[in-house]
């Protein structure tokens, strides 16, 4: 491990999604940041201007669950814990932590029970934030000031003004805590760190990057979209081109147009070391009879190796000389399990076995793993790249692979529970209708793969209160629903007709056609930059035996690791749904209103 950069702000990770998140924060309110594992020795910290405890998916008085260095609070600089890392700092200093009678997911307001806290400076005293827990802490350290509770949390904050120690229990590092970054920016201040600045970042990168390739050459696959493309561009500008050698697989899941784009883009920037192949007859042989998630990004993933070494000799040849060079970013590798201490949500494709055991042969080089979205696109202006490219919406890796819902036979969601039926007689007492396949979500760090429950209505393209409301109480209060979408081409829940699919070319067709007019209709009424990223995935059921479904997934983020669903105004979802009922094989169109947590982004 690289000596700390002296006067950083050491983010201890104790697993979860949030340390490299907190260091994105902190960073961006100008200080030095860096991520460490949790049990990092109190030697290797010396020269920190603050501690920042993460949250992570684990109990703290479970045996085997990380535990930082005590001695951490011997370094008289603040510190601040949250979530878990609030458990942690009660645990380690004689309080009590113990599992919560109620698990709280999702925006809580608290309130501000000490308003001269120094955390909670210039906040107001009731305050929306997000939560994500299921322990709390049930007696406060010895010294320990209570400073916030929740409706369901008493002890939501609290401090020791003394000896600098705070703690939060709710996720003040995501945009869903509406002062969170004031209260982080509140922390900053009180810690002595050396400035941080985009200025010169690419330099640095550049120069990293230089150091760890050494006089090696780099393969880099190149997806289309902004990750892959900035880091080849990185690349380029660090090495040179004799270095450098970026192939394009056509995978044929693929937007419409993109090779082109993609193509005129490089030419424009002088790039000419970019490959294009068409591999996508490949692609759809290996895919088959794939239905499942998993296998599917791990099919496109190890079909992506074989194209590149076929037309890589040198790497086909384990030629030492070159490595493989991958745009990843960091939400890409948590989600993976790619932290110490992280559940398993889904496996990117650049975290496929593979290409594991290629990182661990010290074979892929991965410039921008550490970063967050924000910081790529800044990095991507900061080379010369186009605006425009560089602020197109992010598009995953295994490409509408992953927006092609796959499934060999209907998947109903029933259940006898009692308890479940009475609570969606309760929530639900309005036309509604579960959907015959499940997807993928994530809850309380944990992954889900559950079914959608669809709602009807009149005013079918008008989402209401009540509905946005129903999209976070149901899956919170039933096991069996991860989302809640609203189906805007029906007002009455139609017989759905299921039909067993895997990808194929006429699949992956009618999306490609489907996803440009959604791109379309957002560009005409100016919403491309409001919307963070807005999949279009397609479902193995319509109406009429043959017939497909589509859903509209649009979202705000920051950083895709906690999504809100993007309200669209009520005529651009009748148009787009006027315009998706008259594509030959749809048959329903939905509206996905789920906040990740609990749904992903993609439905896979
Ligand atoms: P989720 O669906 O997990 O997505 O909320 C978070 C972000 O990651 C993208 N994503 C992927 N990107 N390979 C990728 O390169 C993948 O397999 C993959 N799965 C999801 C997703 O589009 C979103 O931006």
């Amino acid at each position: 491990m690289e000596p700390l950069h002296p006067g950083s702000i050491v983010i201890l990770d104790f697993g979860g999604q949030y340390a490299h998140l907190i260091g994105n924060r902190v960073r961006r309110l100008g200080a030095y940041a860096e991520v460490r594992l949790a049990e990092t020795p109190v030697n290797e910290l010396t020269g920190a201007a603050g501690i920042i405890l993460s949250g992570g998916p684990q109990s703290v008085y479970e045996a085997g669950s990380p535990q930082a260095d005590p001695r951490i609070f011997e370094l008289g600089i603040p510190v601040l814990g949250i979530c878990y890392g609030l458990h942690w700092i009660a645990h380690a200093l004689g309080g009590e932590v113990k599992p919560g009678k109620v698990k709280e997911y999702g925006s809580a307001d608290i309130k501000i029970i000490k308003p001269d806290s120094l955390l909670f400076k210039g906040v107001p005293q009731i305050t929306n934030v997000w939560m994500s827990h299921g322990d709390e802490v049930t007696r406060l350290p010895a010294g320990f000031e209570h400073t916030a509770q929740s409706g369901t949390c008493a002890l939501a904050a609290f401090e020791n003004v003394d000896r600098r120690i705070f703690a939060a229990q709710f996720h003040l590092e995501v945009t869903h805590s509406v002062h969170g970054m004031d209260m982080l920016r509140n922390f900053v201040g009180l810690c002595k760190a050396v400035p941080w600045s985009m200025d010169g970042f690419a330099e640095r990168i550049a120069h990293d990057l230089r150091k760890e390739v050494g006089d090696k050459k780099v393969f880099m696959l190149v997806s289309g979209g902004v990750d892959s493309t900035v880091a080849f561009t990185l690349l380029n500008k660090a090495l040179g081109p004799e270095r450098v050698q970026g192939l394009l697989v056509d995978t044929g899941l693929m937007r419409k147009d993109e090779v082109k784009l993609i193509r005129r883009a490089m030419d424009e920037l002088g790039i000419r070391n970019l490959q294009i192949e068409d591999a996508s007859d490949e692609f759809f042989a290996e895919l088959d009879g794939v239905f499942d998630p998993e296998e599917k990004r791990r099919k496109i993933g190890d079909t992506f190796l074989a194209v590149q070494r076929r037309v890589s000799i040198a790497i086909e040849k384990g030629d030492d000389a070159w490595l493989l060079g991958q745009g990843t970013i960091y939400p890409d590798t948590i989600e993976t399990g790619g932290t110490k201490h992280a559940d398993h949500i889904k496996t990117h494709h650049n975290r496929v076995a593979a290409i594991q055991q290629m990182i661990e042969e010290g074979r892929v080089i991965e410039p921008l793993k550490e970063l967050y979205k924000d910081e790529v696109r800044m990095l991507g202006e900061e080379l010369g790249l186009p605006k425009e490219l560089v602020w197109r919406h992010p598009f995953p890796g295994p490409g509408l692979g992953v927006r092609i819902l796959c499934a060999a036979s209907p998947s109903m969601a029933t259940t006898t529970d009692p308890e479940i039926l009475s609570r969606i007689d309760h929530l639900l007492p309005i036309a509604h209708a579960a959907l015959p396949v499940r997807s993928v979500g994530v809850q309380g760090d944990g992954r889900t793969y559950r079914h959608a429950v669809a709602l009807f209505s009149h005013h079918s393209c008008r989402v209401t209160p009540e509905q946005r409301r129903l999209a976070t109480d149901v899956p919170n209060a039933i096991s069996l629903y991860n989302r809640v979408l609203l189906c805007t081409s029906h007002s009455f829940p139609p017989e759905f007709a299921f039909s067993p699919g895997a990808i194929t070319r006429e699949r992956a067709d009618l999306l490609r056609e489907a996803d440009a007019i959604v791109d379309e209709e957002i560009r005409q009424a100016d919403l491309y930059g409001e919307i963070w990223q807005f999949p279009v995935v397609l479902l193995p059921f319509g109406i009429m035996r043959g017939g497909q479904s589509i859903v509209l997934r649009p979202v705000r983020s920051v950083d895709a690791m906690t999504a809100e669903a993007f309200m669209l105004p009520e005529t651009v979802l009748q148009r787009i749904t006027d315009r998706l009922m008259s594509l030959a094989g749809i048959e329903c169109v939905f509206l996905d209103l789920t906040q990740k947590p609990p749904g992903t982004i993609e439905w896979e």
